[in-house]
Formats: C-alpha cells, sequence, structure tokens
C-alpha cells in the first residue's frame, strides 16, 4: 500500500516571538507573553493549525545557556534564533527600527541611513534562512511575518533551490507599505523588494498597501502587473489584501470574570459624572499622541460645557526604548499633557506609561464611552477592534484615525483627520454627544464585521492562498 503523504508543516517566522525572555538577576531566565499586533494576530492560527514559530527571543544568550532557553520556549512551540549582541542590536534598533519603520510610516525626517545597520540586517536574514532550510522538508509552508526579514524569502529561495527542496512561502508585512514615491527614498529599495517577490503570496492589511506595492513593483523594478500579481523571475506572485481580525472569545470570557467587573465598577464609580475616553497605544511617533493632547485641549476650548465632564484616560506601553525618537517622545508628552491639564479645574488627561493585563485592559475598554485611536500612519490597529468587542453593554463610539489601516474597514466607526485639529476636537464632541440610537446601530454593525473577520479566518485566508 503506498504510504499516504503527511501535510505540510507550518512554520511561522518573526523577529519577535510570542514569549519575550528576560535574564533575572539571579542570572536566570524568566519567560512571558510578547505584546504587540503581530502577536495578538496570530493568535488565530493557533486554532486552525498546528506550526512552530521561529524567531529571535530578544536579548544576547552566552553560550552554556542557549540550551535552558531553547528549552524553556519548546514548551510554547517557540524555537529561538540566537544573535549575537551588536548585530542584533544593529539589525533591531538599527535598520528595522531607524530606518525601515519610519520609512514605512512616511516619517522621513525619523529615517537615519547607515551601511553598518544594513550590512547587520543582511546578516540576521541570512541567519534566519541557513536556520531554517535544514528543518525544512519537500511541500513544507513558510509563513514570514513583518518588516524585519524583507530579504529572507530571497535567502530562502536560493538555499532552498540548491538543496532541491519545493517549499511554499509566503510574508505578510504588518505594517503600512507606502506610496512608491516615498517607498523609492530607501537606497536599498530593489533589495527589499526583490526580496518580497521571492514569494508566492504577499500579503497587506488593507488595499491601498497592496496598490502600493504593487506599483513599487512595476516604478521601481519595472515588472509587469497582472491585475493583483507581479511576474518575477518566471514565476507568479500574488499581492492579497487580508485584513487582521481578533478572537472575540477572549475578551467575553474576560468580561465575564468577577474581577473584571469589579474593576469596571470602581472605574464608573471613579468617574461619576463623566464620560470616559480611552486610549491604548505603544508609545511611538507614528500613534498621534500629541495631536490627540492638542485635540482634547482644542475641545474643552471650545466647548466649555464639558470642562468637568469628560476626561481621557491614555495607556501608553513602553517600547523601543534604546532608539533616540522614542526617548525623546515621552518627555514631550509629558509635558503638554501638565501643560493642559494645569489650563483646567480638574484633571482632564491621565497618562498611564506601563503596560496593562489584559483584565485591567478589557475593564478599561469595557467602561470608556469613546475609544480615540488617533495614529498619523498605522499599519492597521487591533485596539479598534479589541474596543468594540469590550462594548457589547453600552454601544461606546469609536473614533478612528482615517490613517489606520483598520479604518478600510471599520467604516461605521467615526473617522477623522489627526493633523486638523478643530476637525478632531470636533470630531471627539460629536462622539460625546451622539445620540443612544446613532451609538448602538454603528456599534452593532461594526460588531458584526468583527465577528465574521476573525484572526482564525484571516489565517486561514493567507494558508489557502499560499497553497493555491
Ligand atoms: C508592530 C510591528 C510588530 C512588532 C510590534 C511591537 O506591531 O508590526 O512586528 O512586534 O509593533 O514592536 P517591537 O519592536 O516591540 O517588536
Amino acid at each position: 500500500m503506498a504510504s499516504q503523504r503527511p501535510p505540510p508543516k507550518i512554520f511561522v517566522v518573526s523577529n519577535r516571538l510570542p514569549i519575550t525572555v528576560k535574564r533575572t538577576d539571579s542570572g536566570r531566565y524568566d519567560i512571558c507573553p510578547s505584546s504587540g499586533g503581530l502577536i495578538c494576530a496570530l493568535d488565530g492560527l493557533v486554532g486552525i493549525t498546528g506550526f512552530s514559530w521561529y524567531g529571535w527571543p530578544g536579548i544576547e544568550v552566552p553560550e552554556g545557556d542557549k540550551e535552558e532557553v531553547q528549552r524553556e520556549l519548546q514548551k510554547s512551540n517557540a524555537v529561538p534564533i540566537f544573535l549575537e549582541g551588536d548585530i542584533a542590536d544593529k539589525y533591531y534598533n538599527g535598520f528595522s527600527n531607524k530606518i525601515l519603520w519610519p520609512l514605512l510610516h512616511y516619517q522621513m525626517h525619523e529615517i537615519k541611513i547607515c551601511s553598518a545597520d544594513w550590512d547587520a540586517y543582511q546578516s540576521v536574514n541570512r541567519a534566519f534562512a541557513t536556520a531554517l532550510v535544514p528543518v525544512l522538508e519537500e511541500g513544507d509552508v513558510v509563513w514570514i511575518q513583518d518588516y524585519h526579514l524583507f530579504l529572507l524569502p530571497s535567502y530562502l529561495r536560493q538555499l532552498l533551490e540548491l538543496a532541491k527542496k519545493k517549499v511554499k512561502l509566503g510574508f505578510f508585512l504588518h505594517t503600512v507599505f507606502p506610496s512608491s514615491d516615498f517607498f523609492r527614498i530607501l537606497p536599498m529599495r530593489r533589495d527589499i523588494l526583490e526580496g518580497l517577490l521571492a514569494c508566492d503570496v504577499v500579503g497587506f492589511h488593507n488595499c491601498d498597501y497592496t496598490t502600493h506595492f504593487l506599483e513599487s513593483c512595476e516604478k521601481i523594478l519595472g515588472l509587469e502587473r497582472r491585475n493583483s500579481q507581479i511576474v518575477f523571475q518566471n514565476r507568479t506572485v500574488t499581492a492579497l489584501t487580508n485584513p487582521i481580525g481578533i478572537e472575540t472569545e477572549k475578551f467575553s470570557r474576560l468580561l465575564d470574570e468577577p474581577t473584571v467587573q469589579d474593576r469596571c465598577k470602581d472605574l464608573k464609580e471613579g468617574y461619576k459624572g463623566m464620560q470616559l475616553m480611552i486610549s491604548v497605544d505603544r508609545l511611538d511617533y507614528i500613534k498621534g499622541i500629541p495631536l490627540r493632547i492638542a485635540a482634547i485641549d482644542k475641545l474643552l476650548t471650545k466647548h466649555p460645557e464639558l470642562v468637568g465632564k469628560c476626561a481621557l484616560m491614555q495607556v501608553i506601553i513602553p517600547s523601543r526604548e534604546e532608539v533616540p525618537g522614542y526617548q525623546e517622545l515621552h518627555t514631550s508628552i509629558d509635558a503638554s499633557v501638565s501643560a493642559v491639564n494645569a489650563k483646567y479645574e480638574y484633571t482632564p488627561i491621565q497618562s498611564l506609561f506601563s503596560s496593562v493585563s489584559q483584565a485591567e485592559l478589557t475593564s478599561l475598554y469595557a467602561t470608556a464611552d469613546v475609544c480615540i485611536v488617533s495614529s498619523t500612519r498605522d499599519g492597521f490597529n487591533v485596539v479598534s477592534l479589541e474596543y468594540i468587542a469590550c462594548q457589547k453593554a453600552r454601544h461606546g463610539v469609536l473614533l478612528l484615525s482615517e490613517f489606520a489601516g483598520a479604518a478600510g474597514i471599520l467604516t461605521e466607526s467615526v473617522k477623522f483627520n489627526p493633523w486638523d485639529t478643530d476637525g478632531f476636537a470636533e470630531a471627539i464632541f460629536r462622539s460625546l454627544t451622539m445620540s443612544e440610537d446613532e451609538k448602538e446601530s454603528r456599534w452593532e454593525r461594526l460588531n458584526q464585521k468583527i465577528e465574521d473577520n476573525s484572526s482564525k479566518k484571516w489565517g486561514q485566508t493567507f494558508l489557502e492562498a499560499l497553497s493555491q
């Protein structure tokens, strides 16, 4: 009897693993869940298929401790790719976060091109390819995530061809892909595009990003485009628009927990007589935090009847603390919040610079009358989905920047341009004074979309496209 071929194995590859490794004062290792949109995005894949997750553990691990870290991560199906400190710094803080991140989010003044960072980026992408090729077998699927690994598909393809193994290669970009006119600023633009074109499918959260990628291939590489496909080296590469979702059950479960319900009561009591607005962001210059502070100030100046009647609680999660632009941002946010608060006889803006637990986050989402997402650019923004998922009881209003990728599908939110301070303030006013009927009808439609478009569906859609 002919033996049946085993189902293809799936390898997810990203810079950050779902588990972050930290060294304790005693020299041992602690592991904790990582944060960020990408990690939530892949939550759904767990429900569809088994997979191993390859990535960088985030710290330099001495030779003698590697086995221990490997063992710890293995418990979460994660496999570490160890990097040496200086190379990791240039690849992650350098090329990924000082060059690619600002480039992808149209932040020209933050881009600091450096050839040593580029060298490190290439060598880390090569190291990932070298680690993966020996474990890959004919028919396997490799799904690469995000901008830290733009070159990995081409290095993998070269090595796989030498090893005579046919493996499906997919890539998903969780950030914006800027217009070709902006993308072409990058001196290494050809290498990055050719890296992506080594894949069979390249996915994006928003159709504008897909178009920008396809146009970059046409205009920068002079390639032929057929609808959403590019022909490259006798292969057809598909660009797919596939917006991410979330698993709403996780929030429903948390909302039923007595500790979350008690916390919601405390929050309501604490903000009695006021409408609570909330925002939740990583501390990042793309999140439009200073623009949001200016809009709150404008709102209270233009509508003095709201003074003492509404407050913003902004949760700001520390991020990329070794990149200079990020450190300065914290100081400037503190200064502008203090200046606004000093103008009024109460505290209209409260900032919490810290990570918060899922239970606390759920309580905040459930209690807030309005959620503000003010990003000046944002690949998607899952906070907007999480807020809606936690608003079953009160149908709060989602105020969503038109520059967040999520605005492409969350069309029933109140959209605004964060750069237009007057328009932003008016959008907040509109949200705070919206009728219950309108709130309910907007929320119903948004919630339906969120239920229909789970992260499981996102994963399934991508893997199906890849298997064709
Ligand atoms: C964004 C990126 C992710 C990244 C996350 C957190 O969502 O698309 O790839 O993991 O930010 O950033 P960090 O640099 O801490 O991984």
